[in-house]
C-alpha cells in the first residue's frame, strides 16, 4: 500500500461481530482473566490497552520500525528513552533543540549522571569530535527549531554505527510523512505527538518507534514502570487525527513556501530560514532524506521593536505556542520555547528578540500572507 493510504487506513477497525469502521474506546483500567494463569493480552491499562495498541502499531508502520510506543506527551516519550541510559553514559546533542529537550537533560538528568556535549548538528566533524567512549547516544532533529539546520541522518549514522552509539531522530517537525529515519537506518525516532500529528492544536502526546525490536522492548520496560502513557481516549483522537496527516502536510507545506517567499521579499525582514528556499544552505541534504518542507519557518525582522507589534496586530495567526495544528502560530522562541536555553548559547545561535517563528497553518495562502502584511507595515 502507498504510504498515503497506509495513514488514512490506520486503525481501521477489523472487527467481524459488528463491522465497526472505527477502533473503539477501550475505556477500561482493568481486564478480565479466563482463567487462573491466563490473560487475553490485556491486564492493566498501562501496561497495554487495546486503542493504544492499535495506535502504537500504527506508527511503528508508518515510522517503518518494530515497535511503536505511545506517551502522554513529547516530554513523557523523550524521558522514558533517557531513562535506558545509566550514570556515567554521554550523549551527544543538537545545540538547538527543543527547549524541553535541552532542560530535562541539562537540568533533570544531570542529576542522574548522565553527561551531555551540545553541538552545532549541521557541523558532522563536531559530532564526531564529541564522541567518547561513553557515548551511547546521538539525539538530533531535523531540520532544527527555530534555526531549521538540517542534519546529515545517515552521516550522523555512519559515525554512530561503527561505535555502537544509538541515532535518535525527533522527527516532530516532518512526521513520517515526509521523513522516516528509521529507513535511513537512525536507530529510535521520537515525536511530540501535540504538532503535526495530532494536527488539530488540542490534544498532548509523544510516540517512540524503535527500528529493532530488543530496543523497543527496553524502552517499554520503562514506558510500563514508570507509567507515562497515552490514555485511551487521546489515543483514539490520535488515531483518528493521523488519517488526515498527508493532505494536511501537503498544505502546510505549499502555505510555507508560499509565505517564506513572501517573506523574502519584505523591507522589514532581514533574514528568512525554510529549507524550501534556494538559498537554504541545507537544501540539497535536506532534499536526499526528506519529500517535503513542512510547515515550520523562521525570520528575522530588522528591529525588535517591531516584535510586540506584529504579535499584538497578527489577527487570522495567534500568538501562541506549539506548532504543527491547522491553525497558524506565532511565537518568540527567546522568551517562549527556547527560553531554558542558556542565554549565551541562545544568543550564539541567533536566537534573538529579532527572531518569530510561524507554525503555518492549513488557511488560505493569501489570508496568511494578508495577515502578515497588516501586522509588519504597522
Ligand atoms: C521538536 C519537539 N520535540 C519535543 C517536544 C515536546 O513535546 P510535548 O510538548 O508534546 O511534550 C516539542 C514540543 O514543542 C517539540 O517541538
Amino acid at each position: 500500500m502507498n504510504l498515503h493510504s497506509k495513514i488514512v487506513h490506520i486503525g481501521v477497525c477489523t472487527d467481524e461481530k459488528t463491522g465497526a469502521i472505527s477502533t473503539p474506546i477501550y475505556q477500561s483500567a482493568t481486564f478480565r482473566h479466563p482463567a487462573l494463569g491466563q490473560s487475553t493480552g490485556f491486564d492493566y491499562t498501562r501496561s497495554q490497552n487495546p486503542t493504544r495498541k492499535v495506535l502504537e502499531e500504527g506508527i511503528a508502520t508508518l515510522e517503518g520500525g518494530s515497535l511503536g510506543l505511545a506517551f502522554a506527551s513529547g516530554m513523557a516519550a523523550i524521558t522514558a528513552l533517557l531513562m535506558i541510559y545509566k550514570t556515567g553514559d554521554h550523549l551527544i546533542v543538537i545545540e538547538d533543540c527543543y527547549g524541553g529537550t535541552y532542560r530535562v537533560i541539562d537540568k533533570v538528568f544531570n542529576n542522574f549522571g548522565l553527561t551531555v556535549t551540545f553541538v552545532d548538528g549541521s557541523h558532522l566533524n563536531e559530532i564526531v569530535d564529541a564522541i567518547t567512549p561513553s557515548t551511547k547516544a546521538i539525539i538530533v532533529e531535523t531540520p532544527t527549531n527555530p534555526l531549521m539546520k538540517i542534519v546529515d541522518i545517515s552521516a550522523v549514522i555512519k559515525v554512530a554505527q561503527p561505535h555502537g552509539i544509538h541515532t535518535i531522530v525527533d522527527n516532530t517537525f516532518l512526521t513520517p510523512y515526509f521523513q522516516r529515519p528509521l529507513e535511513l537506518g537512525a536507530d529510535v525516532v521520537i515525536h511530540s505527538g501535540s504538532k503535526y500529528l495530532s494536527g488539530h492544536n488540542d490534544l498532548v502526546c509523544g510516540l517512540i518507534v524503535a527500528k529493532d525490536l530488543e530496543l523497543g522492548e527496553r524502552i517499554r520496560y520503562i514506558q510500563n514502570s514508570t507509567g507515562g502513557i497515552l490514555g485511551p481516549n487521546d489515543s483514539w483522537l490520535l488515531i483518528r487525527s493521523i488519517k488526515t496527516l498527508a493532505i494536511r502536510m501537503e498544505k502546510h507545506n505549499s502555505n510555507a513556501l508560499a509565505v517564506a517567499k513572501w517573506l523574502q521579499k519584505h523591507p522589514r525582514v532581514v533574514k528568512v530560514y525554510y529549507p524550501g528556499l534556494d538559498d537554504h544552505p541545507g537544501k540539497a541534504i535536506h532534499d536526499r532524506q526528506a519529500s517535503g518542507y513542512g510547515g515550520m519557518l523562521s525570520f528575522v525582522v530588522d528591529d525588535a521593536k517591531l516584535v510586540p507589534t506584529i504579535l499584538r496586530e497578527v489577527k487570522l495567526i495567534r500568538f501562541a505556542e506549539s506548532l504543527g495544528g491547522v491553525e497558524s502560530l506565532i511565537t518568540l522562541p527567546a522568551v517562549q520555547t527556547h527560553a531554558d536555553v542558556p542565554v549565551d548559547v541562545r544568543n550564539r545561535l541567533g536566537i534573538s528578540g529579532c527572531l518569530l517563528r510561524l507554525s503555518v497553518g492549513i488557511e488560505n495562502e493569501d489570508d496568511i500572507i494578508q495577515d502578515l502584511e497588516q501586522a509588519l507595515s504597522l
